[in-house]
């Protein structure tokens, strides 16, 4: 069998980024008699970006219903909060002592904080940036490696994630015997980054996402948010240059595609569109939605799910880790 395994950050309410670069291919993935999946909530990386308890509290129960709401078959899958799990903190130090301090100065996300600071005159660079954030791809590597995954699910943004863990797991295979997978990403290029309100990539960090499970009204009025160009109803207008049909294709069929891009042609009107999206949107969130508000009333029950998911997943690390001590060196007299 093929481990697919991937995570969330519980550091907000899913959005519609989430659901199409992870969720729904490993929802799918989930389908398949040969996959072994493995869907977890990534709370120990929630406090890299947050250091607000309530929130990261709130964002675990909205992210774990979100899974459940669309369907996720916790009978096959092992679906499990990443702090049930102490022995990825464990690994995520022995990894650590294997990882080169140079491949974690060229991750994007410590790239992207220190140009930060020096775009906005700083004089230390690397000002506000914890360890966490630092080693952060070690952490990830270890959440991968835990369970030896083949293959991840993700958004293009966590490509260089990905390819760090192959790296480490790599290196530690050389030193220490061959223990690891070396895992790959599964990357949707339809959905890969899905656009958010403002054109840039949907982010928590960017607030422009839209909830997956906004309520209807709501959605409606996010939608029509969106940015478009001040082409007038009537003009021909190119779909490449949209962010209303980039997001429209990650929802549509080939045929819905091909209409709408003939409508496009047409002159359709924004207005005209941002209503076709949310119809699209809508109809196709809806059933889940109404399945998602009523877990969100059932704490407990999404409750029992992880513990019985953290069981299943203890079952394997637990003798793992033991394993990977013996390896290093670290294990006890017999
Ligand atoms: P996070 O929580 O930022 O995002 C979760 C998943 O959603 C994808 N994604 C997107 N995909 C397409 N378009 C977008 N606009 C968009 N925004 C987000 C992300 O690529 C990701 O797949 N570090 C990870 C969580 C994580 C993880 C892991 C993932 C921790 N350990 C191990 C896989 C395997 C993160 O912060 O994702």
């Amino acid at each position: 069998k093929q481990t697919v395994l991937t995570g969330i950050t519980t550091t907000g309410t899913p959005h519609l980024g989430n659901y199409v670069g992870a969720i729904r291919p490993a929802i799918a993935a989930s389908k398949d008699a040969n996959v072994a999946p493995f869907y977890f909530l990534a709370d120990y990386h929630a406090l890299i970006k947050c250091h607000e308890p309530e929130k990261v509290r709130q964002s675990s129960l909205e992210i774990a219903a979100t899974w459940l709401a669309l369907g996720l078959d916790t009978s096959n899958a092992v679906f499990y909060r990443q702090s049930d799990v102490p022995e990825i903190m464990e690994l995520t130090w022995m990894l650590t002592c294997v990882t080169a301090k140079g491949l974690m100065n060229r991750a994007h996300a410590y790239k992207a904080s220190v140009a930060d600071n020096e775009h906005n005159g700083e004089n230390d660079a690397d000002k506000g940036i914890s360890m966490g954030l630092f080693s952060y791809p070690v952490l990830m590597a270890a959440d991968i490696l835990m369970f030896n995954a083949h293959k991840v699910p993700v958004g293009k943004d966590q490509i260089q994630h990905i390819e760090m863990a192959r790296d480490i797991a790599a290196r530690f295979n050389h030193i220490y015997g061959e223990h690891f997978v070396l895992p790959e990403a599964i990357i949707d290029a339809n959905t890969a980054t899905l656009s958010g309100l403002d054109g840039r990539k949907m982010s928590k960090s960017y607030n422009n996402t839209i909830p997956l499970f906004e309520p209807e009204k709501k959605l409606k009025k996010l939608i029509n948010k969106i940015k478009t160009n001040s082409q007038e109803p009537g003009e021909p207008k190119d779909p490449t240059d949209c962010t209303l049909f980039s997001i429209y294709q990650a929802f549509a069929t080939a045929e819905e595609i091909a209409a709408i891009k003939q409508r496009y042609a047409d002159g359709i009107g924004w207005g005209d569109m941002k209503q076709q999206l949310f119809e699209l949107i809508n109809t196709h969130v809806a059933p889940a939605r109404e399945h998602y508000d009523e877990l969100m009333q059932k704490p407990q029950h999404i409750e029992e799910q992880l513990q019985e998911g953290a069981r299943k997943a203890r079952a394997i690390s637990v003798p793992f880790i033991k394993q990977l001590r013996e390896a290093v060196g670290i294990s006890r007299i017999a």
